[in-house]
């Protein structure tokens, strides 16, 4: 069945969005790894990995529809600590959130009904975004328990090695 140009259009831009966040979980492990937090770096690499299988998905699910055009994607930011890792990655997660919800109000516009893309898009928010954002928003209320205590520098390693 024919896509109508709105969804794909939203679809490029959300493939570009989980692009942005593989591109991003990659510079926080990068950042992670020449500070030595070993276990940041291991889930931002983990997370990377499924960021492009998540862009994937979708590539798939659009070329199955619609003529597939890749978007440019915006630059990650320079990661320069461990407070920013985490916010910059929950910025993503939530901005990825944001997208699939516009793609599903587009998708229930009078003359659009996709159905299908609305069902893909909404239980990925229930089963990807939800527990994600869940996952980064504690271990950021962790790690603002212990920031600006003293001692905090070690007290960051042993959150590190235990917190993911
Ligand atoms: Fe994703």
């Amino acid at each position: 069945m024919a896509i109508d140009t709105r969804v794909s259009e939203a679809l490029r831009t959300h493939i570009a969005l989980e692009q942005y966040a593989y591109a991003l979980y990659t510079e926080i492990a990068n950042f992670a790894d020449r500070q030595g937090f070993s276990g940041l770096a291991k889930w931002a690499d983990g997370a990377a990995a499924e960021e492009l299988e998540h862009a994937k998905m979708f590539i798939d699910y659009l070329r199955k529809r619609a003529k597939v055009k890749q978007l440019a994607i915006a630059e990650p930011p320079e990661v320069a600590d461990y407070l920013k890792a985490l916010t910059s990655a929950l910025e993503a997660e939530n901005n990825v959130w944001k997208s699939l919800g516009d793609i599903c109000a587009i998708c229930k516009l009078e003359g659009v009904n996709d159905d299908a893309t609305d069902q893909l898009c909404g239980d990925w928010i229930l089963t990807e975004q939800v527990p994600s954002v869940k996952f980064i928003e504690d271990r950021i209320r962790r790690l603002a328990r212990v920031m600006g205590t003293s001692g905090g520098v070690s007290v960051l390693d042993l959150l590190d090695a235990e917190m993911f």
